[in-house]
């Protein structure tokens, strides 16, 4: 008999029966000696890991990235290196609030991760589909999320929570009058841009420094989905944006984007009247023209959601020489989280899990051990174990190094001082808007403000005012029209103190 199609246990043993459990007899209970059943039994218990605590909901593809534009003049990253550059890559599109169970057609900002598989190494762009985010220091992101996240009373969502917190932190309403405009709600990852958001830096090879933003425009045009269309669609299918990319890739219609940058010499830094690594502002296109890079096309479903896309590790820690970080205190938060929460998430060893493993790079560590050590790292000699060590003549080192990086100050902690240039690019945000997209922003503010209380109103609507009168007025107007009989109610049974 062949044995190549057998099922068989963990342990590659014939399995003599996957259709009944072992008895004491006929109609007797089951035998604790069934390994099998438990084994079965065991192992679906630890099926599932702990989802993200934030973008816990996604969808991803694999692809490739074709550089069409040279920019060796401001980076030496070898994935730039010549024009027709090919390099192999892993998405994966997310919304932030919601749980893994989510709809997927839910008004929220999306998140557009990209893992390069370089050949020096993995880099993330762990970005948004929006430019800018709602805070500018990493100290007040737990806050943040969890007004995001359930009420520990009523663990229901809480616009109340979401909008106090906002209304505290008038920087937040550039990214807020994105969320409640159009691009809030695209039709599916494939009609929606991808932003680095963050202020980065790039260096060549003759060791200049410049500070850069990434972008990624969709080829396919933006789509979005008004509330009462989404409403609908969500009544009939939750995983509406799962079903659009899977089946666009599977029919050959592959999604692309067109990387661009923008590129700040590094002496230009501090001569905008913003600060241009303030994560809440984005650099005028009129100041710091697109500068055209390449080609994403992604164009293969993962043979295995779990192992590819649910076990991806992003981290905006994983860059390559010729790409740096910048002095954004975004940024350097999140240079901490991600791999803390990979080893919480996935283990200690997430890194050689094959999404997350290197393709193009050899991998050369002294890490040892550790649970699910599933990998060899003794690099063809036992006796290397430790570095520097007789054996090998293993270096580290890099071919054009990172420039130093000039830094002063005193160590305290700053707030911004003019807290007027927290409204000026929601303002152009606003201007730019025609009348039809400010009454579609109207009426979605309507819908997600309608069950807060009118002191948390009153407070958003003084700092729409600040932006512009007509966006408070036209929010106000929307909110009052609104039918009040909302089945959510806000949590005010404490008196809120004076903010
Ligand atoms: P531009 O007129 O050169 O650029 C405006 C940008 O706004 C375009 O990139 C456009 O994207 C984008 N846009 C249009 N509608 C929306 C929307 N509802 N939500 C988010 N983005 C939208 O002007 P500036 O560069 O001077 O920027 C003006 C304002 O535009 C900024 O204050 C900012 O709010 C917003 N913006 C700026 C970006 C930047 O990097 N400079 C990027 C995105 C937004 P597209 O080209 O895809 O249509
Ligand atoms: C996911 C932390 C800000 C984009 C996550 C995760 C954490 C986290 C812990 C889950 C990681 C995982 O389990 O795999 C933080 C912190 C921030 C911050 C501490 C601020 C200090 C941002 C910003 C952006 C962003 C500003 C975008 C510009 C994303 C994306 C994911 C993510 C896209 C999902 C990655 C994936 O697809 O697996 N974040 N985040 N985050 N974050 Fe952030």
């Amino acid at each position: 008999m062949s044995t190549s199609n057998r099922i068989t246990t963990t342990a590659g043993t014939p399995v003599p029966t996957n259709e009944t459990a072992k008895t004491a007899g006929k109609r007797g209970p089951t035998l604790l000696e069934d390994y099998q059943l438990i084994e079965k039994l065991a192992h679906q218990n630890r099926e599932r890991i702990p989802e993200r605590v934030v973008h816990a909901k996604g969808w991803g593809a694999q692809g490739t990235f074709t550089v069409t534009h040279d920019i060796t003049q401001y980076t030496c990253a070898s994935l730039f290196s010549e024009v027709g550059k090919k390099t192999d890559v892993l998405s994966r599109w997310s919304t932030v609030a919601g749980e893994s169970g989510a709809a997927d057609a839910e008004r929220d900002v999306r998140g557009f991760s990209l893992k390069f598989y370089t050949e020096e190494g993995n880099w993330d762009m762990v970005g948004n589909n929006t430019p800018i985010f709602f805070i500018r220091d990493g100290y007040k992101f737990p806050d943040f999320i969890r007004t995001q996240k359930r009420h520990p009373k009523t663990n229901l969502r809480s616009p109340e929570a979401m909008f106090d917190f906002w209304a505290s932190h008038p920087e937040s309403v550039h990214q807020v009058t994105i969320l409640m405009s159009d691009r809030g709600l695209p039709i599916n990852p494939m009609h929606m841009n991808g932003y680095g958001s963050h202020t980065f830096s790039m260096w060549n090879k003759k060791g200049e420094r410049f500070w850069v933003k990434f972008h990624f425009k969709t080829q396919q045009g933006h789509k979005h989905y008004t509330n009462a269309e989404a409403e609908t669609l969500i009544g009939k299918t939750r995983e509406s944006y799962q079903e659009d990319l899977f089946n666009a890739i599977d029919n050959g219609h592959f999604p692309k984007w067109t990387m661009y940058i923008q590129v700040m010499p590094e002496e230009e830094a501090g001569q905008q009247s913003y600060n241009p690594f303030d994560l809440t502002k984005v650099w005028p296109h009129d100041d710091y023209p697109l500068i055209e890079v390449g080609e994403l096309e992604m164009n293969k479903n993962p043979d295995n959601y779990f192992q590819m896309i649910e076990n991806a590790a992003y981290s905006p820690s994983n860059v390559v020489p010729g790409i740096g970080f910048s002095p954004d205190k975004m940024l350097q938060a999140r240079i901490f989280s991600y791999a803390d929460a990979h080893r919480y998430r996935l283990g200690t060893h997430y890194e050689a899990l094959p999404a997350n493993a290197p393709k193009a790079s050899v991998v050369k560590h002294y890490h040892k051990d550790g649970a699910m050590r599933f990998f060899t790292n003794d690099f063809d000699n036992a006796n290397a174990y430790y570095e520097p060590n007789q054996y090998e003549a293993a270096h580290t080192g890099l071919e054009y190094p990172e420039p130093p990086l000039k830094i002063d100050g005193d160590a305290n902690r700053y707030d911004v001082e003019d807290k007027d240039i927290d409204y000026v690019q929601p303002r152009a945000l606003f201007e730019l808007m025609d009348q039809a997209q400010r009454e579609r922003m109207f009426n979605n503010y309507a819908a997600a403000m309608g069950p807060c209380s009118d002191s948390v109103k009153n407070r958003w609507y003084s700092v729409l005012e600040k932006v512009h009168p007509d966006y408070a007025q036209g929010v106000k107007a929307a909110v009052e029209a609104l039918d009040t009989d909302v089945n959510t109610v806000p949590i005010t049974d404490d008196t809120p103190k004076e903010v």
